[in-house]
């Protein structure tokens, strides 16, 4: 796979829909990019894709939802690969509000997005979304440190950002269906690219952290760079635990970079 592709929204949990694409990294291989519509009684948009597939991405999540009906746009943390279409999805749903917390406003200033629009949340508060709560919580790995994840308390689906995320040799539709070593190799390079201050962590808060993930007990781990993730949950806590040990990753440098050019 050479270009970036998204896909039509499917179902992954009761009233969830994932609007998943799948972007090539050279030489690495693919990593998923993953927003999501939560047709709650007040309908909930996470994340709003890549800039570089705007016009799929507003198909699909027109086929998702009515953007104008969208009341709130949960922004995890203001990544290019999260925030890549938010002044587009803005503009066709006036009625949302941003979902975020102090330094994602800053940023949303920083990035001349429109700061009027937030609406702060922090990790161990809760949105009522009319139906159902969904709960702000800290991940338990990040590269930004506005992260905040979501726990939706009615379908128990773990929103968990870049956590848990993997770099993948092809497409997968779940987690599950990957084989074993290959998600654990994924996630051990995409936390060595993404997140590598992982190996400077105390180990025992790190296990803490790790452990508030399991006593959720979530039916299902949505993660943005990962297929959703159903009855794999101690596996994926265990294999981040095993990512943190992996040396951070280095890149080409320009002489390797103007090598793999000219081949
Ligand atoms: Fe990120
Ligand atoms: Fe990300």
């Amino acid at each position: 796979m050479h270009a970036p592709v998204l896909h039509a929204p499917r179902a992954v949990a009761a009233d969830t829909s994932l609007i998943a694409s799948w972007l090539p990294l050279p030489g690495l291989g693919l990593i998923p990019c993953n927003s999501f519509v939560i047709r709650s009684a007040q309908p909930v948009l996470v994340d709003t894709g890549v800039a570089g597939l705007r016009g799929d991405f507003l198909a699909a999540l027109g086929e998702a939802v009515d953007p104008a009906d969208l009341r709130w746009i949960w922004i995890p943390h203001m990544d290019a690969d999260h925030i890549g279409n938010l002044a587009a999805v803005l503009e066709l749903a006036p009625k949302a509000r941003v979902v975020t917390n102090y330094l994602g406003m800053g940023k949303m200033g920083l990035l001349g997005l429109p700061q009027d629009r937030a609406y702060l949340l922090n990790p161990g508060q809760a949105l009522d979304v009319g139906d159902r709560k969904l709960r702000a919580l800290r991940p338990p790995s990040w590269d930004a440190p506005e992260t905040t994840a979501l726990f939706d308390e009615r379908t128990r689906a773990f929103f968990c950002v870049d956590a848990f995320g993997a770099i993948h040799q092809e497409p997968s539709e779940s987690a599950a269906a990957i084989p074993a070593g290959s998600l654990a190799e994924g996630m051990a390079l995409w936390t060595s690219v993404d997140q590598h201050w992982l190996g400077r962590v105390d180990r025992s808060k790190f296990d803490r952290a790790l452990g508030e993930v399991d006593a959720l007990r979530p039916d299902v781990i949505l993660g943005s760079h990962l297929p959703p993730a159903s009855g794999i949950t101690q596996r994926l806590l265990r294999s981040l635990r095993d990512s943190a040990d992996v040396p951070a990753f280095v890149g080409p440098d320009q002489a390797a970079l103007e090598a793999m050019m000219s081949a």
